[in-house]
């Protein structure tokens, strides 16, 4: 189930139960705002990285909900995922060759021009900007807005 914020209004910004399931969802809604820009794929990855990281790490349960935007700004595709927070602030993977985990904040830095957290006990922010050279050429999310 996916409900689209009220107050956001803008197709940018839509909220999602915090479930690993439901990551595929956040895929398809990111695919709907950039369909067809050159940085779609970086896109989706990028946003499902942030929106896994999201649901596993915050201390939202099945019943939260985390927040995904994702606009195509000026020359950049701009994606921030927001969840209800918890103790610990996402911190990139040090656990080299051997570790398991811990690559998906390297894979959004590696992809992304700029990227940043904002985290307190109440709500934690990802934001990455992945830069594009299509300024002007409208994605899909524009058209409708
Ligand atoms: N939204 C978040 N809230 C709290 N902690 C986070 C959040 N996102 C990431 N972290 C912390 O940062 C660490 C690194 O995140 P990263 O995505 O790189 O690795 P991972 O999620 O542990 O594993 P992987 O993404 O490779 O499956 C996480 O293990 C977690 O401790
Ligand atoms: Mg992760
Ligand atoms: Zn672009």
């Amino acid at each position: 189930m996916v409900t689209k914020l009220g107050s956001s209004g803008d197709g940018h910004t839509r909220e999602f139960p915090a479930m690993l399931e439901e990551v595929r969802r956040v895929r398809q809604f990111a695919a709907g705002v950039v369909a067809s820009h050159p940085c779609a794929d970086e896109v989706l990855l990028a946003a499902s990285e942030l929106a896994a990281n999201a649901v596993e790490h915050s201390t939202a349960d099945r019943h939260g909900r985390i927040r995904v935007r994702v606009v195509h700004v000026a020359d950049a595709v701009h994606i921030e995922v927001e969840d209800p927070g918890g103790a610990g602030a996402p911190q990139l993977g040090r656990g080299g060759q051997e570790a398991t985990r811990g690559r998906g904040l390297l894979l959004v830095d590696n992809l992304s021009r700029d990227w940043g957290i904002t985290h307190d006990r109440n709500r934690t922010r990802v934001w990455c900007e992945i830069g594009c050279a299509c300024t002007g050429i409208p994605v899909m999310g524009e058209m409708a807005a």
